[in-house]
């Protein structure tokens, strides 16, 4: 068995946030509440446009340390050199489309720009801007140069503007662009760039059969995993197709098209329409394996006597389904949540599922108390229709996507 690794603790890390000029500096603040929280000792590097948005003592209060966007205070202690050498992650939000440019000549005309140039930690910049700003050549060129250096550039999400206009250029969610630099935190080249051009499905959450129009059998799934792994395909560069069923309440990941999919059945379709010319799918979602025979067009009633015992019918094998109608070279994924038994050990169990789903990938998780559902973390194996057997660390489950999306990358040959 191999072992996927080494994965860096996750202790208290020195971040320097990085925030430019732009209206989304507000919600840099929820950014910076969660990851002090997180135990992060982080310094606030804003830049001088970034102040008319949200002032210093804003980002001194919630950091708990001193923040400047000169060059020439506290010389003594060479900030301009000193806080990017000592990162463990540079994080910019908002990056604006200045900044973008900026940071791509290598400018060093404030701290901030002077701190990315002395980094050698991970650096992910993620843009906040009009539709226009980031879609316009030079910005496309600018990310472009600053990605083939190693430098991530996160996909902006979609919608509301300042404004009344909407398009691509929001910033994600807070939670979302935590949820990015932990990774990074975590594992440094998480999200390179590897899924470039390829088109990707993944499936997430537990699906709900209806038994009457207010009852259902459902699942403890939460789709966190699932937009995990959708969320790290984008950031590396995939077109994702996200289907739904029921989840959490989880903000879409940015840059992702979701679908929503009640059902097995409504899962099943879109799933089998959007994998027909996908390079990757991975199935994720926690599909019902039975149905109620009958949902009943109004609500069952007590009526005082026995209730009438509920009968089941099967719901199709989606995951299989998938695995006989893929074209040529797709790679298809699996989940397995197991508990094992005394007779049999969740390996051995796992599989004896690989083989019968007939996918290329099994991502094998245990069962029991306070693991697999629910949870922010994740951990397990992934074991690989070609007899190998990858050890997954425990750690959130963006680290377990990241190891996903490498084993599906070195399977896609095309
Ligand atoms: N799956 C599916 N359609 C189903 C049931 C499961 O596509 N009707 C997929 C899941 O999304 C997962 C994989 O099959 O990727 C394994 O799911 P699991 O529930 O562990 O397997 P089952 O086939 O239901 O086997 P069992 O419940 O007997 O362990």
């Amino acid at each position: 068995m191999t072992q996927a690794g080494p994965v860096r603790p996750d202790v208290s890390r020195r971040i320097v946030l990085g925030v430019g000029g732009g209206i989304a500096a507000y919600k840099v603040c929820e950014v910076l509440r969660r990851l002090t929280e997180a135990g992060h000792l982080v310094r606030v590097v804003p830049t001088e446009a970034a102040l008319k948005f949200v002032g210093a003592p804003t980002w001194e209060a919630l950091s708990g340390s001193p923040v400047s966007h000169d060059m020439f205070a506290g010389v003594s202690e060479v900030p301009h050199v000193r806080l990017g050498q000592t990162a463990d992650l540079v994080l910019v939000a908002p990056a604006t489309a200045d900044l973008l440019a900026r940071a791509t000549h290598g400018r060093a005309d404030d701290l901030l720009c002077a701190t990315l140039l002395t980094a050698r930690c991970p650096v992910l910049l993620v843009p906040a801007m009009h539709t226009e700003m980031w879609e316009h050549p030079a910005t496309q060129h600018n990310v472009a140069i600053l990605r083939s250096r190693g430098t991530i550039v996160a996909q902006p999400a979609s919608g509301r503007l300042t404004g009344a206009d909407s398009g691509a250029g929001r910033l994600p969610e807070p939670a979302e662009i935590v949820e990015l630099a932990t990774l990074l935190l975590h594992r440094g080249d998480a999200l390179r760039a590897d899924l470039t051009g390829r088109q990707v499905v993944v499936s997430a959450g537990g699906t709900r059969e209806p038994l009457d129009p207010v009852r259902y059998l459902g699942n403890r799934s939460s789709g966190r995993q699932g937009y995990a792994l959708a969320r790290v395909a984008a950031q590396r560069g995939a077109q994702v197709t996200l289907a739904a069923a029921h989840t959490a309440d989880l903000a879409d990941p940015a840059g992702v098209e979701v679908i929503r999919a009640g059902t097995a059945s409504q899962l099943r379709e879109a799933m089998l329409k959007a994998a027909a010319h996908a390079d990757a799918v991975v199935m994720a979602a926690a599909v019902a394996d039975f149905r109620p025979a009958v949902n009943h067009r109004s609500k069952i009633k007590k009526t005082g006597a026995d209730p009438e015992p509920l009968s089941l019918a099967i719901n199709p094998d989606v995951l299989v389904e998938l695995v006989r109608s893929r074209p040529r070279d797709q790679v298809v994924v699996g989940f397995a949540a197991e508990t094992g038994d005394s007779d049999v050990d969740v390996l051995t169990e796992a599989r004896a599922k690989l083989a019968r789903k007939g996918c290329d990938l099994l991502v094998v998780n245990t069962v029991g108390e306070r693991r697999a559902f629910e949870v922010e973390d994740n951990t397990g194996w992934l074991l690989g229709a070609d007899g190998t057997q990858t050890a997954l660390p425990d750690g959130p489950k963006s680290l377990l996507a990241s190891y996903v999306w490498d084993a599906v990358a070195a399977r896609l040959t095309r």
